[in-house]
């Protein structure tokens, strides 16, 4: 078995995250329980800053909090200097509550409502990135009602790239929902339209081309396409940009087959390209942001849970089920997300069979590993499922009316409850009876 962050075994031969127990957190919190590896989200975190620092370019590394938003997580964003990726009014609102300085906050979204815009300009808050011609002319009947002071915006572009997990294919025509075409025009549009307006401060370009990217070629031709505009529009309009912003899917490691390189490769290589370009074109070196959500706390995230039945399917499989599933992680059965487990009471033992890892929810489709090895279970075993911090609590939801697991962070031998379980009376919160 592959450990990283502070997952190791301890000398019980249970699995150890935070130098707490699993078994004992299973215990103490129940299952299913998202556990976070508070450690390991610093080092990431300190991974992507560090070079930026080390180089000396001026950046920012925006926490995508899209991956997991939560109060507590957002203030450990703010303990490691983070700047914050929001986008919807809740992510805002997350935020805000936790006291998150409104002006490190950047409001993404492709259909962001005049509520939601207000209450970002309401707040101050550092920069919204404008995706469409509708949201400029929604911005400008607000600061015409509102007469704001300048408030900051990137126009989301689309360069013409998508990027593949593991490839790369250059699209003339990019068919996507976000952000204004490069190539065809609608982004120098929106740029003359967005410099005119007297209460905009036109900061920069944004980009995000993809996500779980194991290579750094997509950014660095993603950054190529938006620079050789930028020379373009330097001579025409004298539009310099301040800040390039190149968006987040940095790769992690689900599984063996996986190879994610370093916070620091990303960072190093995208400064070299975007250094070169600018003296290439005889343009200022802007800021440098990015937004990781995944790489940040995506393999810093374990998920306990109990096993249960068991089916034998003589012949074919021996189906295990556990008390969580597509609820508290709808990855796989989305996406066909691939995960690693363990039985986090003996994380060590040897493999005897196969088994494919089962959801309790009432859908064939609620399964969380096919084909799993595993030593011998027995009943109530704890399975800790690793790399289930991005993407996990945050896409739970209550299907079957089932309760959302807790979450609880674990650092230097102590865990602190940072989201209660739900319980049945908290499903029924928004329920009205019949009249
Ligand atoms: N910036 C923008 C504008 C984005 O749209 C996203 C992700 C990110 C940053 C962060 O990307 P990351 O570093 O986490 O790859 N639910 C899917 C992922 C959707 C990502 C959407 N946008 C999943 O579970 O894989």
């Amino acid at each position: 078995m592959y450990f990283y962050g502070t997952t190791g075994v301890n000398k019980k031969g249970h699995l150890e995250i935070g130098g707490v127990d699993a078994v004992e957190l299973a215990e103490s919190f129940g299952t299913p329980l998202y556990v976070y590896d508070v450690a390991l989200i610093r080092e990431r975190a300190r991974g992507f800053k560090l070079t930026f620092e080390e180089q000396n370019v001026k950046a920012q590394v925006a926490y995508a909090s899209k991956a997991f938003s939560t109060v507590a997580m957002v203030q450990l964003a703010e303990e490691e200097g983070l700047s914050l990726d929001v986008v919807s009014g809740g992510e805002l609102f997350t935020a805000l509550k936790a006291g998150f300085p409104a002006e490190k906050i950047h409001f993404h979204g492709n259909n962001k409502s005049r509520q939601e815009l207000e209450m970002a300009i309401d707040n101050g808050i550092g920069c919204i990135v404008i995706d469409n011609f509708y949201e400029i002319e929604l911005l400008k009947s607000i600061c015409t009602e509102k007469q704001p002071k300048e408030i900051n915006v990137l126009l989301r572009v689309t360069p013409g790239i998508e990027a593949h997990t593991h490839d790369y294919i250059l699209t003339g025509q990019e068919d996507s929902k976000f952000g204004f075409d490069l190539q065809n025009g609608q982004a120098e549009q929106a740029l003359t339209e967005a410099l005119e307006y007297p209460y905009f401060h036109v900061l920069g370009l944004h980009c995000h081309i993809g996500s779980q990217i194991f290579e750094t070629t997509g950014f660095l031709l993603a950054a190529q396409k938006i620079v050789e505009k930028l020379a373009e529009w330097k001579n025409k309009y004298a539009f310099q940009t301040q800040v390039l912003n190149l968006g987040g899917g940095f790769g992690i490691r689900y599984t063996k087959e996986d190879e994610p390189i370093a916070p620091s490769q990303y960072v190093s290589e995208i400064i070299k390209e975007v250094k070169s370009l600018n003296e290439q074109y005889d343009l200022t070196m802007p800021e440098i942001w990015i937004e990781p959500g995944r790489s940040l706390v995506g393999d810093a995230g374990v998920t306990l849970y109990k096993t249960g039945s068991s089916k034998d399917v003589p012949g074919v499989r021996r189906y295990l089920a556990v008390d969580g599933g597509m609820s508290d992680n709808i990855r796989p059965a989305l996406y066909q997300a691939k995960y690693e487990a363990v039985l986090a009471n003996k994380p060590l033992a040897q493999a005897k069979e196969t088994v494919s890892i089962a959801g309790k929810c009432c859908e064939s489709g609620d399964m969380l590993i096919w084909d799993l090895p595993l030593p011998e279970s027995e009943d109530e075993d704890i399975l800790a499922v690793f790399c289930t911090g991005a993407y996990g609590y945050s896409m739970a939801n209550n299907y079957n009316r089932i309760p959302r697991p807790p979450v609880v962070f674990v650092e230097n031998g102590k865990a602190s409850l940072v989201v209660k379980r739900e319980s049945y009376e908290d499903l029924l919160r928004l329920d009205l009876p019949l009249k």
